[in-house]
Parts: C-alpha cells; sequence; structure tokens
C-alpha cells in the first residue's frame, strides 16, 4: 500500500486519548485512525515505567506490524513520558513516534510571556521528571511547578465534570500555594481537556492553559507533510479498539471522542 494511504496509529492506557484522536481527525479528515485503548491495563499512571514499556512495546508492535500504520502517535502523557525515547530509537528513520509532551513544551517556549508554568499529571508523569527536564534544556528561564493529580482521571472517566465533585477536586488541587502565581498551566493527561473549562474558570481566565490535542494535530501534520505521507483522501473508515470492553468504557468513549463511535474488542498477545 503507498505509504500515504495507510492509517495513523494513536494510542492510549484508555479511552483518553480519544480527545487527541478527534483533533487529529477534525485537523486532517483525509487521514484514518486506528486507535488502541489499552482498557485492560488502565490506569497507567499509577504504574512502574518498565511495566508500562512493556505495554507500549506489544501495542506499537500491533499498530505498526498488524494495521501498518504510517506514524504512531503516543496520546497519553504517561507513555511519553516513560517510553518515548526507547520507542522512537527503536524505529528511527522507518516511522515517525510522535509524544505528546514535545509540542507543549515547544509551545510553551515560543510564547515568551510565559515565565512560570504549572504541570497536572499523573503520579508516573510528575515523578518522571520529563516535562521539568525538557523545559529546562529549552529555556532554563522559564519555572515550573509540578503537582501529581491523581483523582482527575478515575473523576472525569465517572462522568463528573461542571458539577459540585469536580468544582470541589479540581479546587482542592489548584488552590496549592505553588500555582499562586503562574503565567500557563499544562494539562499534563489526555483526559484532563474535559474539564478545560472549569480549570480556566478556576483561574478567572488568567492562565493560559496547554493541552495535546490541537498543538499535537498540527505538530503531526508538518510532520506527515515533511515525510511526504500526508493523505489527500480517507481510505477506510476510523477503528477503535480496546484490551477490554465493557458497556461503561463504551458509553465514555463517544463522550471524549466528541461524536458517537463504536469501541471494538482486540486482546494482544
Ligand atoms: N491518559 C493518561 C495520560 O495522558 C492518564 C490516564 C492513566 O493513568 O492511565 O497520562
Amino acid at each position: 500500500m503507498e505509504d500515504a494511504k495507510k492509517p495513523i496509529g494513536v494510542f492510549d492506557s484508555g479511552i483518553g486519548g480519544l480527545t487527541v484522536a478527534h483533533a487529529i481527525s477534525k485537523l486532517m479528515p483525509e487521514e484514518t485512525i486506528v486507535y488502541f485503548g489499552d482498557t485492560a491495563h488502565l490506569p497507567y499512571g499509577d504504574k512502574s515505567p518498565q511495566l508500562i514499556h512493556s505495554f507500549v512495546q506489544n501495542i506499537s508492535q500491533f499498530l505498526i506490524e498488524k494495521e501498518q500504520c504510517k506514524a504512531v502517535v503516543m496520546a497519553c502523557n504517561t507513555a511519553s513520558a516513560t517510553s518515548y525515547e526507547i520507542l522512537r530509537d527503536k524505529h528511527k528513520g522507518v516511522f515517525p513516534i510522535i509524544n505528546v509532551i514535545d509540542p507543549i513544551v515547544e509551545a510553551i517556549v515560543q510564547d515568551k510571556t510565559i515565565k512560570k508554568v504549572g504541570l497536572i499529571a499523573t503520579k508516573t508523569t510528575v515523578e518522571s521528571g520529563v516535562y521539568q527536564e525538557k523545559l529546562k534544556r529549552r529555556n532554563p528561564e522559564v519555572t515550573m511547578e509540578v503537582l501529581a493529580t491523581p483523582l482527575l482521571a478515575p473523576m472525569i472517566e465517572e462522568g463528573f465534570s461542571q458539577d459540585k465533585i469536580s468544582h470541589t477536586v479540581i479546587e482542592n488541587y489548584l488552590s496549592n500555594p505553588r500555582f499562586r502565581d503562574i503565567d500557563a498551566l499544562i494539562l499534563g493527561c489526555t483526559h484532563y481537556v474535559l474539564i478545560a473549562e472549569e480549570i480556566h474558570d478556576f483561574f478567572g481566565g488568567k492562565v493560559k492553559l496547554f493541552d495535546s490535542t490541537d498543538i499535537l494535530a498540527l505538530k503531526l501534520k508538518l510532520i506527515l507533510e515533511k515525510e511526504g505521507v500526508l493523505s489527500s483522501q480517507r481510505e477506510k473508515k476510523n477503528k477503535f479498539y480496546v484490551s477490554d470492553f465493557t458497556q461503561g468504557f463504551q458509553e465514555s468513549a463517544s463522550r471524549f471522542y466528541g461524536e458517537n463511535l463504536q469501541l471494538e474488542l482486540k486482546k494482544l498477545s
């Protein structure tokens, strides 16, 4: 198959990465997406880097070898933090591997008004220190304050947003004094896009929010263009695989994607 016609592989620990898949599909409707949500192993956010890496290896092998994807998007901050460099080096020069962290760091350093940035993310992402290191390398003058916010992803998955529970949890985390004078906040988990509006309101609109949806989709488009594999016509229907299927995942999936979709069970051996 001609490379431009091949699908783009997108994966996450579960359904949060559907926010990224939707942004890609919105920007490049001619592209076919094969999504893989590793629902059998979620959450990744409190697992060891070694274990996450073994999941990532299996998923990327499936997307590249079985689904013949032309590029793989790691639509999960936690997987990007633990396994990006290993995956990129393994496929160097053959398949573009795109993580969600670099495009956000890039966008932050390009905005010269930002002097202090906050990061909220899973425990594993925060503990990896990857955001902190990458930002320091690109611009040591921008300071970063980090906070693990493990209650947010399950809260969002359970459908709590714009209500008393979500307001209380968000306020509890974000009123942390370390975020007092931030200019920007990185929503360092693909789930958090669904509560972006509440976070925006919490800061009274005074803090710029960065997430991995539109920023990543634009970056991906540039990479596909550079590689000469941008599609001009949609070949197939998008596919949405999960490693464990429940009705709950099915119901949340359409909420995360913003459109109705049908999940398909795919167990990786
Ligand atoms: N979607 C994952 C991320 O972006 C977090 C959810 C999980 O802990 O599996 O980090």
